[in-house]
């Protein structure tokens, strides 16, 4: 018995196996239920009982030694292969999922681009603003609604050192620039504006704007049409007209609204424009001279023309879409419908 012991167990720390299918062979040969070590622990009921102590140890030994090698040669299978699946080169990649701009996003760099081939500069000024860049020097008079707590979030009231306040309309920023450059000026400014509106498929508390402002000697209000004409043309295509409805604002004189025929049905009523075949896109009028004289600016000698419009309601437009909280709600199904799109 103890020979056979021995023999066995040189034959076991001698196996080196060289994959998996053989260390199986080696699991049923000395480990099975029917395997040669279980043999011989029916051999050991029949030995002597003197015998049994010495070779009971032996036997434990032996059967030890064959769960240690396999137990040592199981693992490392296991870490060549998953190894070698993470170094096989010629699997195909993950695909990286790339995410998109969102479409606020392209529309502005579109309306950007456009007004920058006709050399419009792009400048930015504050979201937090004060009383007299975004009412004062616009001319809006001391009890104009619009400086009313209805629309306006005010940040701090102070009678003394002026209204602090988040801007209602990104038109502060041309006093800015006019505080700050001399003409010609030829700039539009890009940005968020936050007015206390409760939020619909139409209104929103936070929103974008682009302001446009052009002062020069001899600007016309036929300048101001023209460049508008431009705009709708390269941003709705070359069909699109526009129409100049008279209108009011503070700081422009005289004031217009501007409609594009409805890119929508073309001009031939649909809902969008309310079958009338029109849809507004924008505000816009000649500075004030009060305005250019309130940021440093010679009256007499300069006019300019200013513009607004708001990039949701452009958006909307341009890709049929009904419902403005779907700008803010950032759902993927979405967001995935502008990928590529710059
Ligand atoms: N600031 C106006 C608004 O938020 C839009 C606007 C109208 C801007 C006329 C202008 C303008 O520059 O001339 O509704």
């Amino acid at each position: 018995m103890k020979e056979k012991i021995a023999a066995l167990n040189a034959e076991i720390l001698a196996f080196i196996p060289i994959n998996s299918e053989q260390l199986e062979a080696f699991r049923i040969q000395y480990l099975g239920k029917k395997g040669r070590i279980q043999d011989l622990f029916a051999d050991f009921k029949n030995l002597a009982p003197e015998l049994r102590k010495e070779t009971g140890v032996l036997l434990n030994d032996l059967k030890n030694n064959a769960q240690h090698k396999l137990d040592e040669y199981k693992d490392s299978f296991q870490s060549t292969t998953t190894e070698k699946a993470a170094t096989d080169l010629s699997m195909p990649a993950d695909f990286l999922t790339l995410g998109s701009r969102h479409p606020l996003s392209v529309m502005r760099n579109e309306i950007i681009s456009i007004f920058s081939r006709i050399g419009f500069v792009v400048s930015e000024g504050p979201e937090i603003e004060d009383d007299w860049h975004n009412f004062s020097a616009l001319n809006f008079p001391p009890e104009h609604p619009a400086r009313d707590m209805q629309d306006t979030f005010f940040i701090e009231k102070s009678a003394d050192k002026g209204d602090i306040a988040l801007r209602t309309h990104t038109s502060s920023v041309q006093v800015r620039m006019m505080e700050n450059n001399k003409p010609p000026i030829r700039a539009i400014f890009p940005g968020r504006v936050f007015r206390n509106e409760a939020i619909s498929a139409r209104a929103h508390c936070i929103f974008h704007q682009v302001e446009g402002l052009y002062i020069d000697k001899n600007v016309s209000f036929a300048d101001l049409k023209q460049t508008l004409l431009y705009f709708a043309k390269e941003m709705f295509g070359e069909n699109t007209s526009i129409r100049l409805r008279p209108s009011y604002f503070p700081f422009t004189e005289p004031s217009a609204e501007m409609d594009i025929s409805c890119s929508i049905c073309g001009g031939k009523g649909c809902n969008i424009c309310k079958y009338t075949g029109w849809v507004e896109i924008l505000g816009c009028g000649m500075v004030d001279p009060n305005v250019l004289d309130n940021c440093g600016i010679d009256s007499k000698a300069y006019t300019g023309f200013a513009f607004g419009m708001g990039i949701e309601r452009i958006t909307m437009l341009r890709y049929g879409i009904r419902d403005l909280r779907l700008f803010f709600e950032n759902d993927v199904r979405f967001l995935k419908q502008f990928e590529g799109a710059l």
